[in-house]
């Protein structure tokens, strides 16, 4: 019995018609079931040309039908009408579509998990507001949402009378949605791939973002499959590597950059986390190696955005809900924080467009 995945590497098989990428890759592959030798695939175009539609569906069909278990395969080719591209769907060569209001989308990555991926996107998106920005925080990490707790609100928010769409909540200033707000206690979610990427798009295009300068993105740690769907799945301008020097220096960096590289996302820097701490007497202690996020930085040729040394102050604003960024906005984190959002505003506002 074949597996999701196993449909999904066949189906990377198929070209997109006239392009030389496939169509796993431009993420117009939505939903895959399979079911006692029945797959079923749901295919999104943008554009409404009828002949690339049924030159990707004869495609799909005999791939899934060259798998070894599969006997009957369904696939099924949504398209606009009159050629109209939906906001949020991918359009080939350019990944998912811009949503409207929001004028930059970052996604926070990290190869490994507890590097401090939420703290960092907790505390830019608070930055960021500091220095004027209309700013929304989406936590795509459905199995472990941290930004509830991180951001000190969690409540369940409302819809919208006029279009349905769920009312991000609020708190330091920065508009904020996570599946920790869905969820009643801490109840944990058993979710196939496809549901989840599902629910991201959800919280991109049926949030009532309003107009918003930055969406930032918090992923869920790993840079595997899943990671690399939901950067297809939400429009992004560009993305951020969370590492200590110690994971650099094992190469997990190499690959959140290959994984933003294969979606044609910009990679705007590494932040280097706990990059050391200073003993009560003053003395720099580099607990997980000197520079590495640094050094692999050079190495790859992209912007290093600045390193965070371990603090108290950083571990307890994220355990009560105020990022030092706001508790203590005259600490150095807070500093080095805010020389990271001066970074990406320099960056994004001179290539966003
Ligand atoms: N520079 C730092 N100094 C002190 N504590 C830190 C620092 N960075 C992160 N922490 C703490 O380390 C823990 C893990 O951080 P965080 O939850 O941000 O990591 P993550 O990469 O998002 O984890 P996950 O992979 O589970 O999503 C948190 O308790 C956080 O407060
Ligand atoms: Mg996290």
């Amino acid at each position: 019995m074949p597996s999701e995945d196993d449909i999904l590497n066949a189906l990377k098989a198929v070209k997109y018609p006239g392009y030389s990428r496939d169509i796993v890759s431009f993420g117009i592959v939505k939903d895959v079931a399979v079911a006692n030798g029945a797959v079923s695939v749901d295919i999104h175009l943008t554009s409404a040309n009828a002949e690339a539609a049924q030159q990707i569906k004869s495609g799909c069909e005999a791939a899934l039908k060259a798998i070894d278990g599969v006997r009957v395969a369904h696939v099924q080719v949504h398209q606009p009408q009159g050629g109209q591209a939906q906001p949020g769907t991918p359009t080939p060569g350019q990944g998912p579509q811009k949503v409207p209001g929001i004028a930059r989308v970052v996604a926070v990555a990290s190869g490994k998990g507890g590097v401090g991926k939420s703290t960092v996107s907790a505390n830019l998106a608070c930055a960021l507001a500091k220095r004027g920005e209309k700013v929304g925080l989406l936590d795509c990490d459905i199995y472990g949402p941290s930004i509830p707790l991180m951001m000190g609100v969690n409540e369940r928010p409302s819809v919208t009378e006029s279009d349905d769409k769920l009312v991000p909540l609020q708190s330091h200033g920065v508009k904020l949605m996570s599946m920790g707000f869905l969820l009643q206690d801490d109840q944990p979610v058993i979710w196939r791939g496809p549901m989840i990427m599902k629910t991201i798009q959800q919280f991109v295009m049926q949030v009532d973002w309003g107009e918003l300068d930055y969406l930032l993105v918090d992923l869920p740690p790993g840079t595997g499959d899943a990671q690399l769907s939901l950067c297809q799945t939400v429009p992004l301008d560009g993305g951020v590597i969370v590492t200590t020097p110690q994971e650099a220096s094992l190469g997990v960096v190499r690959k959140g950059i290959e994984m933003f590289r294969k979606v044609n996302v910009p990679i705007l820097g590494i932040v280097e986390n706990m990059s050391y701490f200073t003993s009560p007497g003053g003395e720099r202690v580099e607990i997980f190696g000197h520079a590495g996020g640094q050094d692999e930085a050079a190495r790859q040729g992209i912007p290093f955005l600045g390193e965070m040394p371990l603090f108290t102050e950083i571990r307890k604003g994220g355990d009560d809900g105020v990022p030092v960024v706001v508790s203590q906005p005259d600490s150095l984190p807070a500093e080095v924080f805010g020389q990271i959002a001066q970074q990406l505003q320099e960056q994004l506002t001179g290539a966003a467009r």
